[in-house]
């Protein structure tokens, strides 16, 4: 059942080239330049007249919907909220029929997710559904949707969701940019092109997996880790630090890069590790400087930089090369070695990797 693997989450890891093709699979056709999503073509003048994109979800699934919203903002110039679905159903919010909710959530069966979807639908919001568990309450709650096509997922620890969460997204995006014309015919085409590419390079990634391994053993007994990204990479940087959270029980942060010298910095020390995502693409000097004030605080750098990096590498103490790509393509890369790191740890502190303690893989009670 885990297919020759010794644990879900790594056969759901190793999954993902697979899942993110069968996400995009009949919906994007790369060559003749078509997305097709049958619950956005038929409620397209919703989504285009919006007044604005609110994203409600949990965990995982909210770190998808901030990708969404760097993608959404981007490439289709809609405003985007997003929501912890908990704190939404319960601040009272300005909900109008202006508005389109887009909820994203695995189980399809997450409480605060299902409640504020609910809510927003008595208000008279058109609400979108993101669900991977065909059939589910939130998949027959909203108003028309998108499957991930993920398959199913055993895990507790939410890893080939995330990514397939992040390719819907993206076709929304990218389909709602080329319907308001915010993305030109070659910028769109050439996205559909690179998207194409992303399930190889995802594969690629999952061959060095003994490098990040090495890595892992040299950390594994850290009490408290660092995760940094920018922009497109802030969410997978918070994503990461939930991984290592929930598996291996060791304290993590994932922060903005900028926003370290607004406190955190003051935890740096030898006994520090901070993994930084650090890609070719999008605020890399800033980056950079961002490492250099860790390493003068010898903090221990680990670094996700892009294939031929040379400026992280000679600074780091260890690095991650991801093949190149698209700047707002780049989370579906940098998750995975993230992913890898944290459910090494977790396997070398000899924990539960599948069934963390307190946890459940649906959360239907809030
Ligand atoms: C993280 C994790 C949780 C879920 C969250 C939402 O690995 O599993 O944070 O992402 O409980 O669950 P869904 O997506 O099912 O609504």
């Amino acid at each position: 059942e885990k297919g020759g693997y010794d644990h879900f989450m790594l056969k759901e890891i190793h999954e993902q080239p697979k899942a993110i093709i069968d996400t995009y699979r009949g919906r994007m056709l790369a060559d003749e330049g078509i997305i097709k999503m049958a619950g956005v073509d038929d409620n397209l003048e919703k989504f285009l007249n919006a007044d604005r994109i609110i994203i409600v979800a949990c965990g995982t699934s909210w770190h998808a919907g901030l990708v969404g919203e760097y993608l959404f903002e981007d490439m289709a110039r809609i405003p985007v909220e997003v929501e912890y679905a908990s704190e939404f159903r319960y601040r009272n919010p300005i909900i109008t029929p202006k508005d389109v909710v887009i909820s994203i959530s695995q189980s399809g069966e997450t409480a605060d997710t299902l409640a504020a979807i609910k809510l927003a639908k008595s208000k008279g919001a058109f609400v979108f559904g993101v669900c991977n568990v065909v059939g589910s309450s939130i998949a027959r709650e909203t108003h028309a949707g998108a499957y991930t096509h993920a398959g199913p997922e055993i895990g507790v620890a939410s890893t080939k969701a995330f990514t397939t969460q992040i390719t819907v997204l993206s076709l929304i995006a990218l389909k709602l940019a080329k319907a308001k014309g915010t993305l030109s015919n070659s910028a769109f085409h050439m996205y559909l092109q690179k998207m194409q590419l992303i399930p190889d390079k995802v594969k690629k990634l999952l061959q060095i997996d003994d490098h990040v391994k090495e890595i892992a053993s040299v950390y594994k007994d850290a009490k408290n880790c660092l995760y940094l990204g920018r922009g497109f990479n802030f969410p997978v940087a918070l994503e990461g630090a939930l991984k290592l959270k929930e598996i291996s029980y060791i304290h993590a942060e994932g922060y903005p890069a900028a926003e370290m010298k607004h406190g955190p910095i003051a935890l740096i020390d030898e006994n520090m590790p901070v993994f930084v995502i650090a890609t070719n693409k999008g605020h890399y000097e800033k980056v950079v400087s961002n490492i250099q004030e860790i390493k003068s605080r010898n903090g221990k750098i680990i670094a996700i930089v892009t294939e031929g990096d040379v400026t992280v590498k000679e600074i780091a103490d260890h690095v991650i090369e991801i093949p190149d790509t698209e700047e707002a393509l780049t989370p579906l890369l940098t998750t995975i070695p993230l992913q890898l790191l944290s459910y090494h740890i977790a396997v070398m502190l000899d924990k539960n990797v599948d069934q963390p303690r307190n946890l459940a893989k649906s959360v239907t009670v809030e």
